[in-house]
């Protein structure tokens, strides 16, 4: 799996699929284990990442390394992407056409990992994966299932690093993801058949988007 893994983050390094090729550094594929319980999708690399050629290694990753310590987890035991894997110029909006172009390395990444619980983090990520859930406002820190994995909608970090509140809201978001997991590996230890089916507390699973709106990474 690791090879695998390997392979596809150099072909995205390799990728000329939309115009951002020409004014990033370096693309940003990814970083963390796979297979990982957890993985982490956030909108796209901003300048540090783009340097770097690795994800959330500025302000707003410092955050994001905080905030999963406070819930004992470390960058290492995660997998952590983006949507966009080329930085926009001047951290401007992803476009449409460059999401639909990197949503294949997303779908193959999701594949490799085999999360059971993921992390959408922002309004932008939230829109390509869990399109017609509602606004970022409203649904984070809730849980949507989909084909057995949680898909969690948090404030994005950056976001919340000038803002007290939405660092308040992301923290307890960050709690709720732990109390998932206790759940869901306390029920997998006591019955490992049933507890892949309908895990955690409440999950809501509303009326999924029409088909052609669907990130379907599964
Ligand atoms: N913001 C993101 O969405 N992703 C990064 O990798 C860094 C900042």
């Amino acid at each position: 799996m690791g090879s695998e893994l390997e392979r596809l983050h150099a072909r995205i390094r390799a990728c000329t699929l939309c115009g951002l090729h020409a004014t990033r550094t370096r693309a940003v594929p990814g970083s963390g284990r796979v297979p990982a319980e957890v993985m982490i999708v956030g909108e796209a690399p901003g300048f540090n990442e783009d340097v770097k050629g690795l994800p959330f290694v500025g302000p707003a990753g410092r955050l994001l390394d905080t905030l999963l310590r406070q819930i004992g987890l470390s960058r290492e035991e995660v997998y952590i992407t983006n949507v966009l894997k080329c930085r926009p110029p001047q951290n401007r909006d992803p476009m449409p056409h460059e999401a639909e172009a990197c949503l294949p390395y997303l779908r193959l990444q999701f594949k490799l990992v085999q999360p059971k619980a993921v992390l959408v983090l922002g309004r932008h990520a939230l829109e390509r994966m869990l399109p017609g859930v509602g606004p970022i406002s409203r649904v984070h820190g809730q849980i949507f299932v989909r084909s057995g994995v949680a898909f969690m909608p948090c404030y994005h970090p950056a976001a919340a690093l000038h803002n007290a509140a939405l660092l308040d809201d992301l923290q307890k978001d960050f709690d709720r993801v732990r109390e998932y997991l206790d759940r869901l590996l306390g029920e997998e230890r006591a019955e490992p058949e049933e507890a892949a089916v309908e895990p955690g507390p409440e999950p809501t699973d509303p009326e999924p988007p029409p088909e052609a709106e669907q990130l379907s990474l599964i």
